[in-house]
């Protein structure tokens, strides 16, 4: 088991640098939302996932039995990501938000087939396992696990958003999700090479890509939001819901996954 020297601090919290190019209305409007996603944000901040996995308290068999799971439950997470965003986006001009409706449209296909990667990183990181552990581990099995709680609610908050009244709440859920990648994505890849070693960033191409990816994408949610809430000032309360029921539906599935390892007894 490893100590963290290198343990989240609390200016990992700080939201990130806003856009100096936005208007002072829709910087005004934002920072409301900002303050009412500060309990959520803390709230994944003091997460297993950020504890007991960024902060290095798993031993390593645990914690590599951590990242099958999250690979490979990372599918179902993501495989309808660009139909959730495309059919808020469609749903946002239906009902008269349309340029937000068609930001999130085009926006879509950005994120088409990124699950391809979480499922190769699962299928890598079961042949690292078995090329040196006698306790083999099955792919096709990972790959095809019912949906936990956390991945459930997951599914069920974007469709909810889409089918019910506040289809641009789809902005809010990018913008924290996106974020996380950002915010944490550096120092969960540094954990992952201080634990198993530098080898192990050939198995985590999903995580690799996103905390690049996600800097334009988290630029783009933050634009699109500030614009929507400069324009549509009552449409705060359901931007903070849906964008903190995200993160704690987020904080779940990693929980589950650390949960899944601990059970699968791998360490
Ligand atoms: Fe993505
Ligand atoms: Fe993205």
């Amino acid at each position: 088991m490893s100590t963290a020297d290198d343990a989240p601090k609390a200016e990992m919290l700080d939201p990130p640098m806003l856009d100096p190019h936005q208007d002072p209305a829709s910087l005004t409007a934002f920072a409301a939302y900002e303050q009412r996603l500060l309990a959520a944000r803390r709230r994944f901040a003091e997460s297993r996932f950020v504890t007991d996995v960024i902060g290095r308290k798993l031993d390593d068999a645990r914690f590599e039995a951590f990242l099958m799971f999250f690979t490979a439950l990372g599918v179902q997470m993501t495989r309808p990501v660009d139909s959730w965003i495309r059919r808020a986006g469609e749903r946002c001009i239906a009902v008269g938000f349309t340029e937000l409706g068609h930001a999130l449209v085009k926006h879509a296909v950005h994120e088409a087939g990124h699950d391809a990667l979480f499922e190769q990183d699962a299928r890598s990181l079961v042949k690292r396992w078995n090329a040196k552990d006698s306790r083999h581990i099955d792919a096709a099995h990972l790959l095809t696990l019912p949906a936990t709680a956390g991945v459930a609610r997951y599914v069920q908050l974007h469709e909810e958003t889409i089918a019910g009244p506040s289809p641009f709440a789809q902005i809010a859920i990018e913008y924290e999700i996106e974020q996380l990648s950002v915010t944490w994505g550096p120092h969960f890849i540094r954990t992952c090479a201080a634990v198993l070693g530098p080898d192990v960033s050939t198995c985590l191409t999903f995580v690799h890509d996103h905390v690049a990816l996600d800097v334009g994408h988290t630029q783009f949610n933050r634009t699109q939001l500030g614009r929507f809430l400069t324009a549509h000032p009552a449409s705060l309360a359901a931007l903070a819901a849906a964008g903190a029921a995200a993160l704690d539906a987020y904080g779940g599935y990693l929980s589950d996954c650390l949960e899944l390892a601990a059970q699968r007894a791998y360490s």
